[in-house]
Formats: C-alpha cells, structure tokens, sequence
C-alpha cells in the first residue's frame, strides 16, 4: 500500500492544471451505455474510480479505449449490453449506482448491487429506486442487488414527474440519463444544480437529448427514441482546484490553477476572502496569493455544508484543516453526511485543536503542527491531512493513499511542481 510523505513548512509557487472533474466523468462514462455510437470523452482524470468504472463497463460488453495524454477515452456500446453491475465492483464504489438509470433505458432491464454503507455515512439509493419506478421500472430487491425491469410489453420507460425528498446528486444524474430515452416528458422537481449536472446535461444534449432547465431546481427532459455518439470535455473538478486554494492558503505562495472557474467555487472563494486570502480571476483559470502561513494572517471560518451553490460537503475536510491552522476559533457544520469528521482523530494527531458535537466540530486554530503518521479515511479527508502535513513541522506520513487516489489526479506531482516536499513510497 503506498504511503505519502510530507515535510512540512515550504509555501506553494508556480501553476498547474486542473483535471476533469471526477464527479463528472464518472456519470458521462455511465451516459455513453445510453447510444450504440462510438462516444468520445476528453479531460478524463486519472483516477482510480474512473478503472474502477471502466471495469464496470467493459463487464457489460463495451469497448473502451484511451487516447493519448489528453484524458481522451472513447466508449462504444455495441448490442449485446450485458445489464449487471456485480457487488465486487460496485463496493469499492458507489458511484456504480449511476449505471442504473441508462442500463434501463437502454436494456430494459438492469441488475445493480446496493453499494452498502460507506466511511462517510449510510447513503441509502431508496431515492433512485422511487423515481425511476415512478416512470414505470418494476425494482425488487433481491439477494443484495437491484432486480430492475420494464412491465411485460413495455420497451421503453415512461416520463413521469419525480419530486425527491432530498436533493441528490447522483439520482438526478440516473433520472437525467433515464429520461433522455423515456418516452413522453419526465420532470424533476427538487434537482441537485451541481456544475457536474449541468455538464452531464450538456454532453446528453450533444447525443440528441432535449433537456431545459438544469443548472436549476427544476429539470424537464423529453423523451427522444435514439441518442447519438457525441464527443465531450469533462468539466474542470471544482472540488481539486478548492483543494489548491485551501493548500496554498494554508501554506502561503502565489499560484495559478490552469482551467479552475470562480463560477463553480462562489462558496468557497468568499470563505477563503474573507479569511484574508487574495484570489483573482485570470485568462488561465484562478490565481491565490497569500503573504505567509495561515497561523501568520489569516482569520478561521465559520461554515455550513449545504448542496450547490452553497458550500460543498467535499470541500469541508480540507476547510477544516486550513482553519485548525488559521487564527482564531471557528465553527464547521456538516449538514450532508452523518459521518464525515472521520479526519478530525487524524488532525489531533498533528495538534489540531477540534471537539465535536453532533454536526458540529469546534475549530481553534493553533500556531503550529507537528508531523505525525496519520491514516486517510475517505478521499476528501485525505486531502485535508496532505494539507495539514504541509503545514506541519517536521515529517507527516499519510496512510492508504489509495483513498486520496481515488478522485485526485497525481496530487503529490502536481504539488511538489509548486515546491512541496512531498513523496509517495510504495510498499
Ligand atoms: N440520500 C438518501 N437517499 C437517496 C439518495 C441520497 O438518503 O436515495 C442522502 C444521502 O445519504 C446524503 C444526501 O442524501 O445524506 C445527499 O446525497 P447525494 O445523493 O447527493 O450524494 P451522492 O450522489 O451519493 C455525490 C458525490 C459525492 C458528494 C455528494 C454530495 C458523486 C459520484 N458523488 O454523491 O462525492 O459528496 O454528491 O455533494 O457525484 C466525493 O467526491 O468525495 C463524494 C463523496
């Protein structure tokens, strides 16, 4: 199992790009099963969800092939699809669930294990299961999967109006893709606006789909009876570009963030400005400054995750870690998953100073860290110890990397290009 290690206490200079969005790539990957045209997706991340989905897919029958150093992959779903996403790969990730929809739309039928709980919290499907039933899928649960059809002489779904009891991401994402092939007009009421929503309707869109309003709480697709091939751009991840400005906040240094968007990060931006960090918009993407180390100027942050536009859930653990090291005491509610503090041990573990209670972690920023080993739990708390370990004095070594491999693309490359004493050692 590979191990990270950090030496502490340089500042961030110079500039990189930023990948395609893993949470984009994942359900665009899932929307090419909906044509037998050859689709080409460019800015793929390299990342370990995205073999995860590759397997997945090519499980199923398709042909995929990567193109040069781009993030090019082309997909071609040719008859026959075999419609099953098997419990081996569905729970090493979630995000499996996204075949659901399209492999409805497309076979007719679908046989997708439930993912199970995760480090994060339960995250049960139960809404995925609901609307796709209300546009007319029979869905047993049986033997831990997903046993999904359509009624005897029924070759399509139907559009139908779908209003979620919470807003979610990927369940838009399955009712996007499901919908596009339906026949008649499914409204959804209560959509998730992710920019990765609206960048999975723009690519359905180029395949033939006629979709309005997402990017909005309301989306209306009607149904047409064919997509088409299409070639598509993942959108940049805001999520690894807020990871880079929280790092060079908390480091101090001056760096460009090649394709990173204000218009995806509104959220996050103000945060950092408010805490003293200077971000501009520049033709190449985003640039941050910041004069020293966070325990130097910067004041901490109060902050609620909240769905987009608000603040990100993904972002929380790496705001959290600039804030145990900026001045002052601030307060962090996780307001999306029941379980996503795991990072505040590990942060203990280099002197953060943080207690929990329910949804909430009080935050008082101390002057220093010092190096410790510490395991990663999840993707997201990865990234806020990389960020704690390179403010931290002395030596950090960071366990199971291969969570944090899971949605960054060559994290440790892209920061020791800035100055970063860091090191990945195999095992
Ligand atoms: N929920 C239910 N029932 C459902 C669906 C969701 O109770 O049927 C609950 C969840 O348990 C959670 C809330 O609703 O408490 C929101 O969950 P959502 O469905 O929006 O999450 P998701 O679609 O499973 C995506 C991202 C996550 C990100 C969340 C929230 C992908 C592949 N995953 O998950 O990304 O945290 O939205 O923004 O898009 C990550 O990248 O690290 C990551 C975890």
């Amino acid at each position: 199992m590979d191990k990270l290690l950090i030496r502490g206490g340089r500042s961030l200079h110079g500039a990189i790009d930023i990948s395609g969005a893993k949470n984009a790539a994942l359900p665009e990957m899932c929307a090419t099963l909906l044509t037998d045209e050859p689709v080409k997706l460019t800015n793929v991340p390299r990342l370990r969800d995205v073999a995860t989905m590759r397997r997945l897919l090519e499980n199923m029958g398709m042909t995929i092939e990567t193109h040069g150093e781009r993030g090019g992959m082309s997909f071609h779903a040719l008859d026959p699809i075999h419609p099953e996403a098997p419990y081996e790969l569905v729970k090493t990730m979630r995000a499996s669930v996204l075949a659901l929809g399209p492999l409805l739309a497309r076979c007719g039928r679908a046989r997708v294990s439930l993912p199970g709980g995760c480090a994060i919290g339960a995250r049960p499907v139960e809404q995925h299961i609901k609307g796709l039933q209300a546009m007319g899928a029979i869905i047993d649960v049986e033997q831990g999967y997903m046993v999904a059809r359509l009624p005897e002489g029924q070759s399509r779904l139907r559009g139908a109006r779908i209003t979620t009891d919470m807003i979610t991401v990927t369940g838009t994402e399955n009712f996007l893709m499901a919908a596009s092939l339906a026949e008649g007009t499914t409204v959804l009421e209560n959509a998730a606006q992710e920019p990765e929503i609206t960048d999975l309707a723009d690519m359905l869109i180029r395949m033939g789909a006629r979709i309005q309003g997402h990017g909005t709480r309301r989306i209306v697709i009607e149904g047409v009876e064919r997509l088409h091939g299409c070639e598509h751009a993942v959108v940049a991840d805001r999520i690894e570009c807020g990871t880079f400005l929280c790092a060079v906040a908390a480091t101090g240094g001056d760096v460009v963030l090649r394709h990173g968007r204000r218009d995806h990060l509104d959220a996050v931006i103000d945060k950092l400005r408010d805490a003293g960090v200077d971000i501009t918009e520049v033709p190449e993407g985003l640039r941050v400054h910041s004069s020293g180390p966070a325990w130097q100027h910067l004041k901490a942050q109060s902050f609620r995750t909240t769905e987009y536009p608000g603040f990100p859930t993904d972002m929380q653990a790496q705001f959290m870690a600039l804030d145990a090291v900026s001045q002052g005491s601030s307060m962090v509610t996780e307001t999306i998953f029941e379980n996503r503090f795991m990072h505040v041990s590990e942060l203990a573990r280099l002197g953060a100073n943080i207690q929990i209670d329910g949804k909430n972690a009080m935050v008082e920023g101390v002057g220093k860290l010092s190096g410790a080993t510490v395991m990663a739990t999840d993707l997201r708390a990865s990234a806020g110890l990389v960020i704690a370990g390179l403010v931290a004095e002395g030596q950090t070594t960071i366990d199971r990397i291969y969570h944090l491999d899971r949605g960054y693309d060559q994290m440790e490359v892209k920061l020791r290009a800035l100055g970063a004493d860091i090191e990945r050692v195999s095992e």
